[in-house]
């Protein structure tokens, strides 16, 4: 089994915090989506990955060299995209709230598909492709109301939820769309969630795309892809043991419980699953404070470099890189030093002895990591190595 080595000689030359990226687990990585969905699809099953997970140039470089495609869900994102080298035709661009600028330069560019989310934005389009004097192609996000049994931050699929348009309003939506002289229906996009590791929801996301797939076809409408979204979830127990997440058992459950017609092709949108397990977050430990009930250690990232514990309470594991004598654990709270009291990576975690100057790895930090980093407390945002 793979696991990330972390070159720690040369990391102690490197200012702290940096995220660090494993380019042999993301090469890994990549291989296996491209083998399992060819296996389970062949050419009828493409993946765009989700820029927002990691947009790191290098990184999206290497999913470009891999042949996948982006879903994208800003100008920036489609820019990045472009100029990773991934083409235009494979660009699809998502969002409930695109601006008219992003949408003209999306025109412009030539992207492969809006994937639209209301009435009014499907209006918009259509004035501004035809203002551009150009065609438009739309792919109706449909909120299948299914529960994916994940965070309720990261769950979208519900009719509670803001995203896409209501099964029961389709029919309306799509003769909108297929009326409007600048705009193409090419297809319909699902989206249920993030991190989801149990895969019977996929399997009933399957089962209501066959159904709502019939039923257009009997009323004539034709479609030509079908985007299932993203969603498959990681091991941020387990990193070493699950570094690449089981892409078979996933595109397999969609190749055996998905029944469309055999001109239709499946698009997959996934973000985490790419990307997460090659990144680690490495601080440096500024101080180990010995409370009266706890032993912290204060290191010097931050809920600014890697929010997600902090906004999700999400689980990170974190190793001690400088000392892994396990004859030595204690148990330690680690905490960042910005004036919140919620900017704590770990409580009760088991680590070899930590002393001041230590290096620690938080793990399966490559999604939703970099990206979503800011300058609170005017701290500089974390380096890539
Ligand atoms: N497609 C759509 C329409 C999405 O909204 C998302 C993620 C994806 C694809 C990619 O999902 P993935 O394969 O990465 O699960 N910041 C949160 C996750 C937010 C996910 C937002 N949408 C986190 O750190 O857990």
């Amino acid at each position: 089994m793979y696991s990330t080595n972390f070159p720690i000689r040369q990391f102690n030359a490197i200012p702290t915090p940096f995220y660090f990226y494993d380019l042999k687990l993301l090469d890994a990585t990549l291989a296996e989506i491209n083998s399992a969905a060819g296996e389970a699809g062949g050419d009828k099953f493409c993946v765009h990955y989700a820029v927002k997970a990691n947009a790191n140039p290098v990184v999206l470089n290497r999913i470009a060299q891999a042949g996948l495609g982006a879903d994208c869900v800003s100008m920036g994102e489609i820019i990045a995209a472009l100029s990773a080298g991934i083409d235009h035709s494979k660009i699809v661009f998502a969002g409930v709230g695109k601006t008219d600028e992003e949408i003209i330069q999306g025109l412009k560019a030539g992207i492969a598909a809006f994937n639209v989310e209301s009435i009014p934005e499907i209006e918009n389009i259509q004035r501004l492709a035809a203002r551009e004097g150009t065609t438009a192609h739309i792919a109706i996000r449909v909120n299948p109301d299914i529960d994916a049994h994940t965070h309720h931050y990261i769950t979208t699929g519900l009719a509670e939820n803001k995203f896409g348009i209501d099964r029961r309003a389709l029919p309306e939506v799509i003769k909108l769309v297929s009326d409007a002289e600048n705009l193409k229906l090419v297809g319909l996009h699902f989206h249920i969630g993030s991190q989801i590791t149990d895969f019977t929801p996929f399997k009933i996301l399957s089962e209501r795309i066959n159904l709502l797939v019939d039923q257009l076809a009997a009323e004539g409408i034709e479609l030509e892809t079908i985007n299932v979204g993203g969603g498959l979830g990681i091991d941020y127990d387990n990193p070493d043991a699950n570094p690449i997440p089981d892409f078979k058992l996933y595109f397999r459950t969609f190749a055996d419980n998905l029944k469309l017609p055999a001109h239709i092709k499946v698009h997959f949108e996934l973000g985490r699953a790419v990307v997460a397990q090659c990144g680690s977050l490495i601080t440096r430990v500024l101080y180990v404070k010995e409370g009266f009930e706890k032993k912290f250690v204060i290191v010097d990232a931050g809920m600014s470099d890697l929010i997600r514990p902090a906004l999700y309470e999400a689980y990170h594991a974190i190793e001690n890189i400088s000392n892994t004598d396990s004859a030595t654990e204690q148990t330690y709270d680690i905490a960042g030093p910005i004036c919140e009291s919620s900017d704590v990576f770990g409580t009760d975690r088991s680590l070899p002895t930590v002393n001041r100057g230590n290096l620690l790895a938080i793990r399966s930090a490559g999604s939703y990591g970099e990206v979503m980093a800011s300058h609170y407390n005017l701290r500089p945002l974390p380096p890539a190595v």
